[in-house]
């Protein structure tokens, strides 16, 4: 099935009506979508309010971009439902449009029109005219970091510039709903920290979801994160309760230099602090080690940097993990 071109061309109409009478901003329920008889969504279900900007995170093909589709109203679900801003996106898909902000995972280009024009013409189909419409697109521009580019014609931009501008459209009517498929892929270093810092600070009066495979970036930006593997949510969590389910979480990290024929690991073993060590690496006299605690963390590290004996062995560093996401990702989706 060939998606259609993503912009939505409706008229902006009444407001936000009952918009914010609700407390979830984003509700799925049960969505579920076959293509043929593969069943690529199944059963999602989650809910988002104001103030949060989820992390919709799983391995390629798992049902990210087709689970933002059915959100946004592009595909329909084969069963299930979802509610945006209080409008059932099977009833009302037009309130549901204007209500969402869509940076779609292949964004279209206009290649003929130059920047600056296209955000003009995104801007008259939602509904603005006038010194407004001069005003919102100028804004835009300015907040997408494109004004160098305001006149150059979209096929001429490198894919970061092609990027921004599909940001761009995205924004322009300032939605209380954003949903953001990769929006930093193919941005340089700085405009994706840009790109981060204004999403979260869009995320405070918003509802964001942001698909990712950017593990850093969740942790940067997200409040929440869910994973999904072959359709089906497989975790919903704080990006910090995600990390402490990593084995490595609340293990204590340790690298020594030894003097010569001094062991760290039987040393490290005999501190009452220590339940068990293991040695990640050794190079030498240097070792890295990763010690598990015989109880709270902290006061193992605390026991080490005190209890390790300083004329045998010099601490490089000693820390409390708080997890890997990588590593969370990996065991969850590859069960
Ligand atoms: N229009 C379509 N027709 C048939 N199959 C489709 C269609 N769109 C998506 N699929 C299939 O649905 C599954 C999920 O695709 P989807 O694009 O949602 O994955 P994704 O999680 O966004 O992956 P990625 O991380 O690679 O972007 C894939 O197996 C894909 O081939
Ligand atoms: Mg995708």
């Amino acid at each position: 099935m060939q998606d259609k071109p993503i912009f939505f061309l409706q008229r902006q109409g009444s407001p936000y009506a009952a918009a914010f009478q609700e407390d979830a901003m984003i509700k799925a329920d049960h969505l579920t979508r076959f293509f043929g008889k593969n069943k690529v969504v199944n059963e999602v279900s989650f809910s988002i309010g104001k103030g949060e900007i989820l992390g919709f995170l799983g391995p390629n093909g798992a049902g990210k971009s087709t689970t933002m589709r059915m959100l946004t109203g592009f595909i329909p679900p084969s069963s299930g439902t979802a509610v945006i801003c209080g409008h059932d996106i099977r009833n009302h898909p037009l309130e549901v449009r204007r209500s969402i902000g869509y940076l779609p995972e292949a964004a279209p280009v206009y290649p003929d029109m130059t920047v600056q024009a296209f955000l003009e013409f995104i801007a008259r189909v939602r509904g603005f005219s006038g010194r407004e419409k001069k005003r919102v697109v100028d804004e835009t521009i300015e907040k997408s970091f494109l004004p160098e580019v305001r006149r150059q014609t979209v096929g001429t931009l490198s894919k970061g510039y092609r990027q921004r501008v599909c940001f761009a459209q995205s924004i322009l009517h300032d939605p209380p709903v954003l949903i953001m498929d990769e929006p930093t892929d193919g941005l340089d270093p700085n405009q994706k920290h840009e790109v981060r810092t204004m999403i979260r600070e869009m995320g405070r009066n918003k509802a964001i979801i942001l698909c990712t495979h950017i593990l850093e970036e969740v942790e940067a930006v997200c409040s929440r994160a869910i994973i999904i593997a072959r359709g089906a949510v497989v975790a919903d969590d704080t990006p910090e309760g995600l990390k402490a389910r990593s084995r490595s979480a609340g293990t204590v990290r340790v690298v020594v230099r030894s003097g010569p024929g001094f062991d760290p690991e039987a040393d490290l073993k005999a501190l009452q602090e220590v339940k068990d060590v293991v040695v990640l690496s050794r190079d030498g006299g240097r070792a890295d080690l990763r010690v598990y605690p015989a109880g709270d963390p902290s006061e193992t590290a605390r026991g080490i940097m005190q209890g390790l004996d300083s004329a045998r062995h010099t601490l490089e560093s000693v820390y409390v993990e708080s997890g890997r996401l990588d590593e969370v990702f990996r065991t969850i989706t590859q069960a």
